[in-house]
C-alpha cells in the first residue's frame, strides 16, 4: 500500500520553478486523491505560467511514477479561472477611460464567447448519453450553427474514440485549444490524462478539470463566438453531479433514457437534480428503443413530468458501429434515420434556446 506521507514526500521532491519549494510545500498540489497504486492530482497556476509549468506536470508524474507500486498517475494542470482585481496603473491607456464605467460582475465560471451551453444527462450510464450528446451535435453543426462538445464524463470519457481525436490539447497563449472534428470543437477528459484513468477522478479534480475544459478552452473569438456548446455530463445523480451542474452554467438540459422502468426512475432523479438547481429540462430522449427495451416508457415519462418529448432513437447498428468507429452515424449516413430523429431534436434545441 502506498501511503499519502509517501506520495506527497515524493512530490516535496519536485521543485516548484517560482519559490523554489517543494510542490506541496508551495502550496501547488490541489485535489490529491491516493488511492490503491493510483495517484492524482491538480496544479492551479496563472494562465501566463502554464508553459512553465507543463515540465513540471511532466516531473511530478515521473516520480510519482517510479514509486514502487505506483500503477496510474494523473497530475493535471490547470490555469487558474479566477479573475484577479488589476491594481489601477496611471495612465491614460483607453482602459484607463473605461474604469469610471460601472462594471458587471465577473463571471467566473461561464466560457468566453459561448452563447449556449447545452447539457446533455442521464441517470445511469450505458444509456447512449455519449451517443446522443455527439450526434445532437453533429446534427446543430449541420443547421448552420457554430458548435462546441465537451466531453465532461470523468468515470468514461468516450469522446475520443467516438470521434476519432486524441493527443493533449495544445496551450496558446495560456488557452488550451480544441480539436476539431466532423465539424465540431471537441474537448474531452479523456485529453487531459495519458493514462485516462476515470478511478483518480473524484470531487475536486473532476470539478477543477472540468471547469478549467469549460473556462480556458478557446471555443470561439469575440468576432466569430461558439452558438452552442454540448455538455456530455457524468452520469448519475450524486454529489459528483450536484457539484458540477452547480458550476457548470447550463441553460438547459436534454435527458436520455432508455425506455426501461429502472432506467426512468433514474431519468426522473437527473430531472429532480436541475430542477433543484434551477436549469430548464429541454426534453427527454428515448435511446435504444425497440424489441430488445420495448418502447414509449419515455414519452409517459415525458408526459409525467411536465417536459417535452424529443423523440425515440432505435437500437441500431450503424449506431453503434458510427460510435466505435470515431465517424458519428450522422455524418457516416447523413441522411438515414438516426440522421432525420437528431435532425428534429437539434431544431427542437435551437427553439427552446433562442438560437
Ligand atoms: N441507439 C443505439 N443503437 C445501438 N447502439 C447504441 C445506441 N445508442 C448507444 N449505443 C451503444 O451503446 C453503448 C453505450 O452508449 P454510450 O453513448 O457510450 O452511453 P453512455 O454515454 O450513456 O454511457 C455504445 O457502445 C454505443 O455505441
Ligand atoms: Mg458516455
Amino acid at each position: 500500500m502506498i501511503d499519502r506521507a509517501t506520495v506527497t514526500a515524493v512530490l516535496d521532491t519536485v521543485i516548484d520553478p517560482k519559490s523554489g519549494k517543494g510542490l506541496v510545500q508551495a502550496g501547488l498540489v490541489q485535489g490529491l486523491v491516493v488511492e490503491n497504486g493510483r495517484a492524482g492530482f491538480v496544479v492551479e497556476v496563472p494562465s501566463a505560467d502554464t508553459a512553465l509549468y507543463a515540465p513540471v506536470r511532466d516531473q511530478a508524474e515521473a516520480a510519482l511514477k517510479a514509486i514502487e507500486g505506483m500503477e496510474r498517475v494523473s497530475v493535471i494542470l490547470t490555469a487558474e479561472t479566477v479573475v484577479k482585481p488589476q491594481r489601477r496603473t496611471a495612465s491614460l491607456s483607453p482602459q484607463a477611460v473605461d474604469q469610471n464605467r460601472p462594471k458587471a460582475p465577473v463571471p467566473t465560471d461561464r466560457p468566453a464567447h459561448v452563447k449556449r451551453v447545452l447539457a446533455v444527462a442521464s441517470g445511469k450510464g450505458g444509456v447512449g448519453k455519449s451517443t446522443v450528446s455527439v450526434n445532437l451535435a453533429v446534427a446543430l453543426a449541420k443547421r448552420g450553427l457554430s458548435v462546441g462538445i465537451l466531453d465532461a464524463d470523468v468515470y468514461g470519457p468516450s469522446m475520443p474514440t467516438m470521434l476519432g481525436i486524441s493527443g493533449k490539447p495544445a496551450y496558446e497563449d495560456g488557452q488550451m485549444v480544441p480539436h476539431e472534428a466532423h465539424g465540431l470543437k471537441a474537448m474531452s477528459v479523456g485529453l487531459l490524462t495519458a493514462g485516462n484513468d476515470a478511478m483518480v477522478w473524484r470531487g475536486p479534480m473532476a470539478s477543477q478539470a472540468i471547469t478549467q475544459m469549460l473556462t480556458q478552452t478557446r471555443w470561439g473569438t469575440a468576432e466569430k463566438p461558439l452558438d452552442v456548446l454540448v455538455v456530455d455530463l457524468p452520469p448519475g445523480t450524486g454529489d459528483v453531479q450536484l457539484t458540477l451542474i452547480q458550476k457548470t452554467p447550463l441553460d438547459g438540459a436534454v435527458i436520455v433514457s432508455t425506455p426501461q422502468e429502472v432506467a426512468l426512475a433514474d431519468a426522473r432523479r437527473a430531472h429532480t437534480l436541475f430542477e433543484k438547481v434551477g436549469v430548464p429540462t429541454l426534453g427527454l430522449i428515448e435511446n435504444m428503443s425497440g424489441d430488445v427495451f420495448g418502447r414509449g416508457g419515455a414519452e409517459a415519462e415525458a408526459a409525467r413530468l411536465g417536459v417535452a418529448y424529443l423523440g425515440d432513437l432505435p437500437l441500431s447498428a450503424s449506431v453503434r458501429e458510427g460510435g466505435d468507429a470515431g465517424v458519428p452515424v450522422t455524418v457516416a449516413v447523413p441522411f438515414g434515420e438516426a440522421a432525420e430523429r437528431f435532425d428534429a431534436v437539434a431544431a427542437a434545441m435551437i427553439e427552446a434556446l433562442s438560437l
